[in-house]
């Protein structure tokens, strides 16, 4: 394990402006800063989650909202899942997935779904999500599904 791997990084809840510079770069590179609010970013039982480093620099972030799923129940919504590209596939965005569950469990549980990209299907898989229903393409962005668990 080089250095670079045992950089410690904390999770901390912000406020949604925390998040979106790197949902933008991440998630959304074809739209701007500002084109990346959600509804319901700023709702009070909304958390966003970022994964920082010493220095302070932003290299995760997740989003939870509460949101009906595709098919009409209620529920929270996963969003802007992103960790940024040279943290990759050190647990920073399953650490991330655990915080928003966690939150999910503290408001007191429920259906938890989100529209995934085909390639992160094993990732939410590991965190006990399973997909639902047809794929379809994003414009621009590709491939998703739906997943969905019960916290
Ligand atoms: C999905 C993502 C948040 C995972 O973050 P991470 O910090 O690498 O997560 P972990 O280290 O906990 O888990 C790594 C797993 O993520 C998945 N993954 C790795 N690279 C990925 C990529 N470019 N896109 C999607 N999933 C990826 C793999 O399943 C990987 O498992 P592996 O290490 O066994 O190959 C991150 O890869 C990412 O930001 N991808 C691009 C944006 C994206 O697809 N977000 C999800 C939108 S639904």
């Amino acid at each position: 394990m080089g250095a670079e791997e045992l950089v410690e990084v904390r999770l901390e809840r912000v406020g949604s402006e925390a998040t979106l510079p790197l949902r933008q770069r991440v998630l959304r590179p074809h739209q701007t800063v500002r084109d990346v609010v959600f509804p319901r970013d700023d709702e009070p039982d909304t958390a966003h989650v970022v994964a920082v480093l010493p220095d302070g620099a932003v290299v995760g972030t997740v989003t939870v909202l509460r949101e009906e799923s595709p098919w009409g129940a209620p529920g929270w919504r996963l969003r802007g899942m992103a960790t940024d590209e040279t943290m990759r596939g050190r647990g920073v965005g399953s650490r991330l997935l655990a915080a928003a569950i966690d939150h999910v469990r503290a408001q007191g549980g429920g259906l938890l779904w989100c529209n995934a990209r085909l390639r992160a299907v094993p990732f939410y898989q590991r965190a006990g999500l399973t997909s639902r229903g047809e794929q379809w393409e994003e414009p621009h962005i590709g491939p998703h599904v739906v997943m969905w668990r019960v916290i």
